[in-house]
């Protein structure tokens, strides 16, 4: 039997897979796009070599791994019959679907069937591929991987993502070695710990330059993935649902769809396809057209302590400060004065609402603002009428250690999404409302897959239902961030970290991932309530600005100094807003380890914006020239610094950015660089470009 080809493209990348015998195929090729290739010799140049010591052939590294065939490295598939057998299959080849830029092959064994689905999007570069089973009988399923990409050879380390509440986003790096470097998430959610999702850099790669591999698995329910060198240096990465969190038999199963991009435009490539790729393909807009909308978020003002009079002057300087959006965050309903109740009992707290919502969002409507509101739907106090009512709808043991108080409500029940359904469509109803920030604030007490489902069928329930209301994903801040959770919102709370430092960073590497437009952001309080840090609010604003712009300090708090600049940074925003909200995301590579630098470019090439986040001091004594990227080299630019005003006395020179605009080839901006004037730690310069 003739080897079967099979070769998805864009202008970017090839995608090239070869099944012998009717057996499942490999990825024999994944990178730059390959041209004019005679396919059937591309599938006899991969054999590899065998010597002493090794099979008479190599194991096929395919799209699932079959230990049956003497894969000695991690199977794709490790399933259980009811009675106990460990289930080995040797899938042969039932049907290939051949699409314009897609592809679906289904195999089988007997009673049992794997299929994967791969599409390649021509704008975005994206490829989702899926991995789906079922199996006549019911079976065990322990683990089935998403279909298995090739790790690239000429690359000396991975990287991956840790994180912690305040501290979302850790990119963690790790040499290739021989065996597994593995993520098993048992959180039950996507958590801050481990965004799903590895980078695999070719040796030399930088932000800017050379070939970056890039996986993300779309799951909120958490996940697991494995890098594993075999002991003939091949390597594979698998990403699926963490193991063992379907504990009940199963006769069909499919993976979350995973994501995966080849660039050599270095981590950029990667990161614009996914920001393109989730803004334009994952995210559903209930407004397309609207602008994003300024936010007042008023947790950091006043916690639990609602009191009408007070919001409402609250809404009225945060309006007067150029916010659009006011949210009413946790506090408002049961008798919730503190964290330790009323979660599950979604009814206005008339202590502190005796008329209900309506003299509240009628103040921020006479405001023009919108109005937008805080739940937690998956969580349930043991101090609430529902949960004395129903304590059998908690998942997990009675004795269980609670988190933050808290239980979680069994989302697989049926009659507990009823309930939740209930509870937030007749807020939603009674009230003008454009917008949940849906919270999640504990790990669950065991794993479990049905719970992430149960939650996406809420909010899909929700949505079709409420079509014009946002979401936001919110889970103490960034604990639940992926394409999954994102296909059925529209932001993300992306930390409670609202000290612009740490988020300068969290944004940074959330970048890889996520555009401007989803990415909230908020201007904190004065002395920051997660670090103590006391930072300008010139620093505040601009990293707020960055992103999808929002307010979270008491706005009773501002000198006229900071209120002045607030206002100043926010209209910029909001005359910027719409560019940016389609604008890549590039992160700069900064010759200053201190200087945290990220270009917005506009989609057409014609403006950007350079945020150069100073995060600490530097050790050298004077600015390095930060290089741009992705311009034009012939054309010209003209070049002006936003916030000259910001310049202090001891920078005693004169760059000429202080004084004038600059006018130079994007040649020499891409090759030498900015020089920016000498500034604090904490600072951020902001740089306007415009092509001529
Ligand atoms: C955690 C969130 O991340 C905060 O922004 C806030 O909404 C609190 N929960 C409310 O309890």
């Amino acid at each position: 039997m003739k080897p079967q080809i099979w070769h998805l493209s864009d202008a970017r990348q090839s995608l090239v897979l070869v099944g012998e015998n009717g057996d499942l195929p490999q990825i024999i090729y994944w990178g730059a796009r390959l041209r004019g290739e005679d396919l059937a010799a591309l599938a006899r140049a991969h054999r590899m070599d065998v010597t002493g010591g090794m099979l008479d052939e190599n194991p096929p590294l395919s799209i699932c791994p079959e230990a049956a065939r003497s894969f000695s490295g991690q199977a794709g598939l490790k399933a259980r019959a009811l009675e106990g057998d460990l289930i080995r299959p040797r899938f042969k080849f039932v049907s290939a679907q051949e699409g314009d830029n897609s592809l679906a092959l289904t195999y089988a064994d007997g009673g049992l069937r794997y299929t994967a689905t791969f599409a390649i999007h021509p704008q975005t570069h994206i490829i989702t591929a899926q991995a789906s089973i079922s199996s006549d009988a019911p079976i065990y399923l322990d683990w089935l991987a998403a279909p298995v990409f090739p790790a690239p050879q000429l690359s000396d380390e991975m990287f991956d993502f840790a994180g912690r509440w305040i501290g979302e986003f850790q990119m963690q790096p790790h040499p290739w070695r021989a065996g597994i470097l593995a993520r098993d998430n048992r959180t039950g959610r996507t958590g801050h710990e481990h965004f799903p999702a590895i980078l695999l850099p070719a040796r030399g790669a930088t932000n800017c330059a050379g070939e970056v591999w890039a996986l993300h698995y779309g799951w909120s329910g958490g996940h697991a993935m494995l890098a594993e060198e075999l002991p003939d240096g091949r390597r594979q990465i698998q990403f699926g649902h963490a193991p063992q969190t379907e504990p009940a038999p199963i006769t069909a199963f499919d993976t979350a769809p995973i994501y995966a991009v080849f660039s050599d435009h270095g981590f950029n490539g990667c990161a614009t396809a996914y920001q393109r790729h989730l803004r334009d393909e994952i995210v559903t807009w209930p407004h397309p057209d609207r602008p994003r909308p300024v936010h007042y978020n008023c947790w950091e003002a006043v916690y639990f302590n609602h009191s009408l009079p007070e919001l409402k002057d609250i809404a009225t300087r945060a309006a007067d400060l150029g916010a659009e959006r006011f949210v009413l965050d946790d506090g408002w309903f049961g008798r919730r004065d503190d964290d330790t109740t009323s979660l599950g009992d979604w009814a206005i707290d008339p202590r502190k609402y005796p008329d209900g919502l309506g003299p509240l969002i009628d103040h921020i409507h006479t405001l023009k603002m919108t109005f937008g509101i805080w739940f937690e739907p998956e969580m349930v106090n043991p101090d609430s009428d529902i949960y004395r009512a129903h304590p059998d709808w908690a998942l997990g043991a009675t004795d269980q250690i609670l988190g933050r108080q808290q239980m979680v409500f069994d989302m697989s029940n049926a009659q507990v999404r009823e309930y939740l359904y209930g509870q937030i469509a007749a807020v939603l109803t009674a009230y003008d409302i454009d917008y949940i920030k849906w919270d999640h604030n504990r790990v669950l007490p065991h794993a479990d897959a049905s719970q992430a489902r149960g939650t996406y069928a809420l909010l899909d329930r929700l949505r079709a239902d409420f079509p014009r209301v946002e979401i936001e994903s919110c889970s103490s801040g960034g604990g639940r961030i992926d394409f999954g959770i994102m296909a059925r919102t529209q932001r993300v709370w992306l930390s409670d970290s609202n000290d612009a430092l740490e988020r300068l960073r969290i944004q940074h590497n959330a970048a890889l991932f996520l555009p401007m437009a989803v990415t909230g952001s908020h201007v904190g309080p004065r002395h920051c309530h997660t670090s103590g840090r006391v930072i300008g609010i010139e620093m505040r604003a601009w990293v707020a600005a960055a992103r999808h712009m929002g307010f979270e300090m008491d706005p009773r708090e501002l000198t006229d100094h900071e209120a002045g600049v607030l206002r100043d940074v926010t209209a910029w925003w909001k005359a910027n807003r719409d560019w940016m909200r389609r604008a890549d995301i590039l992160r700069l590579d900064s010759a200053d380890p201190a200087v945290i630098a990220e270009q917005q470019l506009a989609q057409d090439g014609g403006r950007f914006v350079v945020f150069a986040g100073k995060a600490d001091t530097s050790a050298q004594i004077l600015p390095r020239p930060l290089r741009l990227t992705a311009l034009e080299a012939d054309a010209r630019y003209r070049i002006r610094l936003r916030n000259k005003g910001d310049a202090i006395g001891l920078s005693r020179g004169a760059p000429l950015l202080k004084s004038d605009d600059m006018v130079v080839t994007g040649q020499y901006l891409m090759r030498q660089g900015i020089n920016l004037p000498w500034s604090f730690p904490l600072t951020m310069w902001v740089i306007e470009g415009e092509r001529l």
